[in-house]
């Protein structure tokens, strides 16, 4: 017999249409491992909520956003799940035993959440929605039976908070929960914003979209932060610290024309606006075929609204045994007739 494949769960918010950064930091990784593992991708449709929670029709959107570009970047829905989260209802019930193993203390000082609260400004008005977005987390990570978890480095924290949640549960009412791992990806495969801001974000303004119209790429690669000491093209120019070179070590196929464009730059013997037109190249052999990829799919409204509804179904059951474990395992009686609504009512 096969041995049984691991587990991935991974997971996008659905806040718009995914970037570069995306690219480098999670998605390259999904497709190259799609083949070897189970792999579940969780639309965080309710995560995303969390702090979009003045703005749900942004998250609406953006979870077709999210599918499209994750299917246009090589995700094959024959052999990855795409589950959309907020139909799976038995994952905030998860999450509820979970809540009972966590501190308020603890929450708070999760370095992720900490991160996250500084930037939205939250101070001590916090919503214990987006406080206890890590419980929910785990109760994704946890529901899927997930051994791996690919994530960025700045969601370690969370995963960690998953695994504290696991020996706990274990500990008190018998193994039951499958302990997870991270796996992040490879130094150097955060990339900078356009502005030279050490990450890229969509709410920093500093994108690429995957999805940007050429035109559009070119617009923003011609306005990125290079090098602000150099005045003239004859000065010598720093490459480190300069992210359009970020960008070309990311994706330029031809890595000794860039190493003889970066001596040149080094020597002051090549002004900015060359390279730029070399990343603006680059950028775009790399997007076009992502980009018309989208389109042919976008096309498909049935077949996408399929891959949703398929996907979700197969998470759900997934999700609903790995409860009835739980809540077996605490020793709750059970009087649910474990009926699922049908999701073609909820999606
Ligand atoms: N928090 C993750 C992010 O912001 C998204 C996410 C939601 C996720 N659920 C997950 C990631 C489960 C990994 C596993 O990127």
């Amino acid at each position: 017999m096969e041995p049984k494949r691991k587990v991935i769960l991974t997971g996008d918010r659905p806040t718009g249409p995914l970037h570069l950064g995306h690219y480098t930091g999670a998605l390259a990784s999904r497709v190259r491992l799609q083949s070897q593992y189970r792999t579940y991708i969780l639309i965080a449709d309710l995560q995303a909520l969390t702090d979009n929670t003045e703005h749900p029709e942004v998250v609406a959107r953006a979870v077709w956003d999210v599918l499209l570009d994750n299917l246009a970047v090589g995700l094959d829905p024959e052999q990855v799940t795409f589950v959309l989260q907020s139909s799976v209802p038995e994952l905030a019930e998860l999450a509820q035993l979970y809540l009972n193993l966590v501190t308020l203390a603890r929450l708070k000082r999760n370095p992720t959440v900490k991160a996250e609260m500084r930037q939205k400004g939250y101070l001590a008005n916090v919503p214990a929605g987006f406080l206890c977005y890590p419980v929910s987390q785990a109760a994704d990570i946890t529901g899927f039976g997930a051994d791996l978890v690919p994530v960025g480095e700045d969601q370690l924290p969370v995963v960690e908070q998953t695994r504290e949640i696991v020996r706990r549960f274990n500990a008190l009412y018998g193994e039951t929960l499958v302990m997870p791992e991270a796996i992040t990806p490879a130094t150097g495969a955060r990339l900078p914003g356009t502005d030279g801001s050490s990450k890229m974000g969509a709410s920093l303004g500093n994108a690429i979209n995957l999805s940007d119209r050429p035109e559009v790429v070119r617009e923003k690669v011609m306005k990125m932060y290079t090098d602000p000491t150099r005045k003239r093209a004859t000065d010598p120019g720093h490459v480190e610290g300069n992210p359009v070179f970020d960008y070309l070590d990311a994706f330029d196929p031809d890595q000794d024309g860039v190493a003889d464009l970066k001596a040149a730059y080094r020597a002051g013997r090549i002004g900015d606006v060359s390279v730029k037109e070399r990343l603006t190249d680059t950028l775009l052999k790399f997007l076009e075929p992502i980009r018309e990829r989208r389109i042919r799919l976008e096309q498909g409204r049935r077949e996408l609204r399929e891959i949703l509804l398929s996907g979700t179904a197969e998470g759900r059951q997934v999700v609903t045994r790995t409860l009835c474990k739980a809540l077996a395992a605490v020793g709750l009686p059970s009087a649910a007739g474990a009926q699922a609504p049908s999701l073609a009512e909820v999606l």
